[in-house]
Formats: C-alpha cells, sequence, structure tokens
C-alpha cells in the first residue's frame, strides 16, 4: 500500500484524492497545509487520516510512503527535493520544476535515495492521448501540427483588480505558458520529440506574467505551431496534418473526441468514453511504479524535453 500525504490544498488536490481513492494499492495518509487549522479541514474534507501543518515532521514520518506536491510552481523543486532526500517517492505537479537543470537534480536525488519521482503531467498518461499515439501512424509523413489551449482564468479578474494571484505571479512560477502552454509542449515532445528551433512571443500582463503566447517549433521534416492562453477562451481544436489524412482532436490536455479526414475524403470520428478529468491514470502509473512495476526513465526524458522546450520558448519571447 502507497500511503500518501499531500501539500497544497487548493481544488487540484481535490482532484488527486479523488483519483487515489479510486487506485487499488493508494490510501491518503496525511493532508499538509502551512496552516493547521487549514491542514485539519482539509484533511477531513479528502478523507485523510491526519493532517500535519510541519513539513519537516511529515517527512520524517515513518507513516508516509509518498507525496504529492500541489503547491505553486516555484515552490516544487524545494519541496520535492527535501522529500526525496528523505526517501519519500514524489509526484510533483507540472510544470515540475522552473528549469530542465533543477528537475535534473530531483532525477539525481532519486537516483540516490532509491525513490520514484514522477512528474503529475496528466496528458502523458491519458487514455486520449495513447489513442492519439496510435492514430498518428495511420496518417503519412507529419507535415504541420497545431497545439492548443486557451482558457481564461477566472483568476484573471483578479489580476484586473490589481490583486497579485500566484497563478500570474513571476515570482511562483505562474503565467500562461507554465500554466496551460505547458500541455502544449508536453504533448509535442510527447509525440513528436524536441524541436530542433523554437520562435515565440507572448504578451505581458501587469506585474509580469505572460497571459498569452504563441510558439513556431521546428523538427525534422515538419513544423508546429502552439498557442495558449489564460486571458481569453478558445474551442478551436488541435490539429495534426500528415500526407494521408489529418487528425482533430478538441482538447489537447484530454483528448476525448477525434476526428481522422483521409486523402480520399473519408471521415472516420471517434469519441472516447472516459471521463473529462481525471488524474487517476496518472496515479495509477506513479502507484505501479512505487510497487517496483518499470523504471520511469522515458518519463524523466519526456520531462526534461518539455523543460528545456519551455526554457526555448521563454528565452525567445523575451527577444522578440
Ligand atoms: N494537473 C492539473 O490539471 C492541474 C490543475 C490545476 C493546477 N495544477 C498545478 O497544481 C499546482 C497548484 O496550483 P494552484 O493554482 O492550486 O496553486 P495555488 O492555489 O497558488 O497554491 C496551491 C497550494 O499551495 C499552498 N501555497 C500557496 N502559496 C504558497 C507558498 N507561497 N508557499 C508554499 N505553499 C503555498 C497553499 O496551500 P496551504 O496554504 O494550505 O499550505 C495552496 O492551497 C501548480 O503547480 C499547478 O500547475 C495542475
Amino acid at each position: 500500500m502507497i500511503r500518501f500525504a499531500t501539500i497544497g490544498t487548493s481544488w487540484i488536490t481535490t482532484q488527486f484524492a479523488d483519483a487515489v481513492a479510486r487506485v487499488a494499492g493508494a490510501e491518503l495518509a496525511v493532508a499538509y497545509s502551512r496552516d493547521g487549522a487549514r491542514a485539519d479541514a482539509f484533511a477531513r474534507q479528502i478523507g485523510a487520516t491526519s493532517s500535519s501543518a510541519d513539513l519537516v515532521a511529515l517527512l520524517a514520518s515513518d507513516e508516509v510512503d509518498a507525496v504529492y506536491v500541489a503547491s505553486p510552481n516555484s515552490v516544487h523543486a524545494e519541496q520535492a527535493l527535501a522529500a526525496l532526500r528523505a526517501g519519500k517517492h514524489v509526484l510533483v505537479e507540472k510544470p515540475a520544476a522552473l528549469d530542465a537543470s533543477a528537475f535534473a537534480e530531483l532525477v539525481d536525488a532519486a537516483e540516490a535515495s532509491g525513490a520514484v519521482l514522477l512528474e503529475a503531467m496528466r496528458t502523458a498518461y491519458d487514455p486520449g492521448t495513447a489513442r492519439v499515439r496510435q492514430l498518428l501512424g495511420s496518417l503519412g509523413p507529419i507535415r504541420r501540427v497545431s497545439l492548443r489551449y486557451s482558457q481564461r482564468s477566472s483568476r484573471y479578474d483578479l489580476v484586473l483588480a490589481g490583486e497579485r494571484v500566484n497563478i500570474f505571479d513571476p515570482a511562483f512560477g505562474g503565467g500562461a505558458l507554465n500554466d496551460l502552454g505547458v500541455y502544449c509542449v508536453s504533448a509535442l515532445v510527447d509525440l513528436f520529440g524536441e524541436p530542433s528551433r523554437v520562435l515565440a512571443a507572448w504578451i505581458d500582463l501587469p506585474g509580469g506574467a505572460d497571459g498569452a503566447g504563441a510558439a513556431l517549433t521546428v523538427h525534422d521534416g515538419f513544423v508546429a505551431d502552439l498557442s495558449w492562453s489564460k486571458i481569453t477562451a478558445s474551442d478551436v481544436p488541435s490539429e495534426v496534418q500528415g500526407e494521408l489524412g489529418t487528425l482533430v482532436i478538441d482538447h489537447i490536455p484530454a483528448p476525448r473526441s477525434l476526428v481522422v479526414t483521409r486523402l480520399d475524403g473519408v471521415r472516420e470520428e471517434e469519441l472516447l468514453d472516459v471521463p473529462a478529468f481525471d488524474l487517476r491514470p496518472e496515479v495509477e502509473r506513479f502507484v505501479q511504479l512505487c510497487s517496483g512495476g518499470g523504471d520511469a526513465s522515458a518519463d524523466h526524458e519526456r520531462t526534461l524535453a518539455e523543460l528545456r522546450t519551455l526554457e526555448a520558448i521563454r528565452a525567445s519571447a523575451r527577444r522578440s
């Protein structure tokens, strides 16, 4: 049985708890918050056995096997490193670290302690992504890829009202690229590999975070464009164009409707009968790894490629 402690008391941790309840071999042991009363209330809310407001004691506890890190992005690496050094397995929310070198340090720490490290990138473990991967083989040589994720955040209203909000605060690793663009980047490197060249631009918000942006990525034989926003909304789907057919994907973080139009005009549509949003597949993968099933080196390579590509996008956007 993998006994989890959770870090972070926001909506995403409630989704994680819901997933743990449906995964065999996993249970919620401790809910951590920086505030003791909030830790107590949150432990009751998510069905954890106990609560803690002392991270050092929590990481020393032999009643915890693994830690789910769902704090602001800038805090991930420090908390994950402390947990790994304490011998705990770590499932850390996306983006796992602010850059590839910080994640490489976590990989080293995981190897040193014999613990499992995994980025909680739900797209990578989603059944819709697996189906996209299968369909790519029937499209012929891939020539164009367009991946998009734009969703207006209700927290943007707080930014417009002059408040500081973590997810829009560069000091916390906030911004649209890290929050939503990362799904496009992760799917890109996972399905198509790391680009050889990146050109990008973004929109700066008051406070310095990016609110929306776009990137052009160059690969061997094809070009991709990525588009993301937290300040506007879009229903325009993602698309993969091959010489023998085009695949339209409704929602790149969790594909549920897939339409292939072949060269001869034949249209094949698939609707996946799985929940629209579900952290269960990533929790299953993590628990399998913690239980000695397989190794996470390919997962780490994907995260490192994702983080390097994010760095290349940031560098290009800052120049433009
Ligand atoms: N996989 C997904 O679909 C998905 C969806 C949403 C978010 N996320 C990821 O989940 C993470 C959390 O996002 P969020 O929007 O929920 O963030 P958030 O609300 O800013 O913070 C999450 C939690 O971290 C703790 N926290 C806040 N400020 C902190 C600080 N300065 N130092 C340490 N802890 C702090 C808070 O818990 P306490 O105050 O109780 O300690 C808070 O509940 C991010 O990495 C985000 O990318 C993933």
